[in-house]
């Protein structure tokens, strides 16, 4: 689909980046930027930063740059063109939309109709719950259970009948269409393939909403202790485990407030939580934690306490998420709870107050593992290398080098061995882990290495920072002089584009095609200490006057070698100066 160039102009004018990245990055101001933890890579320093004035974000530590429009597509995984449509729908411009292509369509309003349908069901199974005699049993069970009717409604918690044709039924008074209906795992085809019957029977239900308050999916608890206790909505085009947390999208202001997140496991744990104020909760509901929840969380809270139960599945199940928390560099602490408890009971028996008192007291994801392989192995010399060989994996998981050698210092006293013991230790398993990997070239260092005149991206800089000097630059003719030629290409495109628009660097990223342009203009643009806003003229020139100088100076010289070559007649050395001459253009192209 195309979109014209001035929708694209409205809505990068119209959009506020701050406004944008704040919705999944928190951001403090800090002179004329704001900072905050990198989503795109794992940190704990914030290198992250947002220009509102250029509207702009640049990343110091990973390079990822670019407009309110690069954000979104990469944060949430976009195309282009489904970036531009999410800030237009959020700003309220209106894109004609002709030509969709067909699959992309079908696949929206699938996406589309399965909301509207969850969102039906789940009306129906919380009328139920609140309505209908045969759900006496289900509101006495929420009531034994301590749930409140206000954490009911605020939850949409339901109950689906001990019976097999109840949404079935409701499907077709609806008249929803076979495929969504399918399509939704609510029903499930009969085993004879004579028609359908509820996934869901006989059980409380809770919705679960996405981060944009839809319902995604749902999950279902018995009420007495059959198998499955639980049962969940599948994978569907809107419910993806490994995304979704339960009650993210009631927590949100409140991670954000306290900067704190506390991970349960089950939804009774999350609604017991929130109903006794501890509201900056969310649940796994009992799946492994991924990359891509910790990047969600790290969104709304840099700190983030995984709450388990004390038996061995709660302890494996911290141990098997750890590793996630450690490689997006987040700040965990582990909780584990008294032995018998999980957060639902303990809170229940012995209220929030001491629920956050034990919360104070979590351990550091370190400590926590060095305590649970104490506990296993035992402190006698064999007790010790095990204790070192199982935690050398989880300290070469940590990237941050100031971080790891702080946990080398304290592992190293505790188990009184040599700090050069446990570095050596990392190390093998470093080399280890690089010999079962493929090499992959680090495609940052290779342009470092090749690094143009640093006077040519100053002057890029320059006009993305004061497009007022852009006359001059054209007139003085230094373009012709970039020894870069991607330097000259970018620059060219900054030369042509247009000063006005509101959003000068933004306009000018809207015009590259390549990713790495945009980022490149972004980390220009990011540039600062000019200087007085005066002398900007001035400083300009001078890099103009340098780059002119230099390139004259290196004609020069290459010019009267290729002379003298000349005069004596030597082919091969005016052959050898030529490729010369061609290959330092080529060099400083940067490729
Ligand atoms: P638990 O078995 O620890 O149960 O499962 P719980 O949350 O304490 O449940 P209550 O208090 O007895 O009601 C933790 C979470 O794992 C998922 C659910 O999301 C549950 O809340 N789970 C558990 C399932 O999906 N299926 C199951 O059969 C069991
Ligand atoms: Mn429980």
């Amino acid at each position: 689909m195309f979109i014209p160039e001035d929708k694209i102009s409205e809505i990068l004018n119209t959009s506020d980046i701050v406004d944008i990245v704040s919705e999944s990055v928190i951001l403090k101001k800090s002179g004329q930027n704001f900072f905050g933890l990198c989503p795109f890579h794992s940190e704990k320093t914030p290198s992250f930063s947002v220009n509102p004035a250029k509207q702009i974000f640049y990343c110091f530590g990973c390079s990822a740059g670019g407009s309110a429009i690069s954000y979104v597509m990469k944060y949430h995984g976009l195309s282009f063109v489904e970036a531009v449509k999410m800030l237009a729908r959020k700003y309220n411009i209106v894109i004609e939309t002709p030509q969709l292509d067909p699959a992309r369509r079908k696949e929206i309003a699938l996406k589309e109709a399965l909301f509207g349908l969850n969102k039906k069901i789940m009306a129906y199974y919380s009328s139920i719950l609140a309505q209908n005699t045969k759900a006496d049993g289900a509101r006495q069970y929420l009531e034994k259970r301590g749930i409140t009717q206000k954490t009911i409604d605020a939850f949409h918690l339901g109950y689906a009948m001990d019976q097999w044709d109840g949404v079935v039924t409701f499907f077709k008074n609806e008249k929803i269409s076979r495929q969504a209906a399918l399509q939704s795992g609510l029903i499930l085809p009969r085993k004879q393939n004579n028609g359908f019957y509820d996934r869901f029977r006989n059980r409380i239900m809770f919705p679960i909403f996405d981060i944009n308050m839809q319902v995604a999916g749902f999950g279902g608890r018995v009420m007495d202790d059959q198998m499955p206790k639980y049962l969940n909505s599948p994978e569907t085009p809107v419910y993806s485990k490994s995304r979704i947390l339960y009650g993210l999208h009631a927590a949100k202001p409140y991670c954000r407030k306290n900067g704190t997140v506390y991970i349960v496991e089950g939804y009774f744990d999350f609604l017991t939580l929130f109903q006794n104020g501890i509201k900056n909760t969310v649940a796994s509901l009992g799946t492994a934690l991924t990359s891509e929840h910790v990047r969600i969380l790290k969104g709304y809270a840099p700190t983030m306490v995984l709450v388990f139960d004390s038996d061995a599945a709660g302890i494996n199940a911290a141990k098997r998420s750890i590793t996630i928390f450690m490689k997006e560099g987040v700040d965990t602490r582990i909780l584990v709870l008294p032995r018998g408890d999980d957060p639902d009971t303990y809170v229940m028996n012995h209220g929030p107050e001491a629920f956050l008192d034990l919360a104070g007291q979590a351990k550091s994801v370190m400590q926590f593992l060095l305590r649970t392989a104490m506990d296993t192995h035992g402190l006698s010399v064999e007790g010790r290398i095990r204790i070192l060989d199982e935690m050398k994996h989880h300290l070469a998981d940590i990237q941050d080098s100031a971080l790891r050698s702080v946990h080398v210092r304290e592992l190293a006293e505790t188990l009184n061995i040599d700090e050069r013991a446990v570095l050596e230790k990392i190390k093998e398993q470093v080399v280890q882990r690089k010999q079962g990997q493929p090499f992959v070239p680090d495609s940052r260092g290779q342009e470092q290495s090749f690094a143009s005149d640093p006077r040519e991206k100053q002057l890029l800089a320059l006009m993305l920072h004061c497009p007022d000097i852009i006359p001059e630059v054209t007139a003085s003719g230094v373009l012709d002089c970039f020894y870069s030629q991607r330097l000259c290409r970018i620059a060219k495109i900054i030369v042509n584009a247009d000063p006005v628009e509101k959003s000068f660097v933004t306009h000018v990223m809207a015009k590259m095609e390549q990713e790495r342009d945009k980022q490149l203009i972004a980390s220009l643009a990011m540039a600062d200490g000019f200087g007085e806003e005066t002398d900007l003229g001035n400083t300009a020139m001078s890099i103009i006057n340098r780059i002119i100088r230099i390139k004259k100076k290196k004609e020069n010289i290459l010019t009267a070698k290729i002379m003298r070559a000349e005069k004596v007649c030597d082919a091969d050395v005016m052959e050898l100066l030529k490729l010369k001459q061609q290959e330092i253009r080529q060099i400083h192209d940067g490729q």
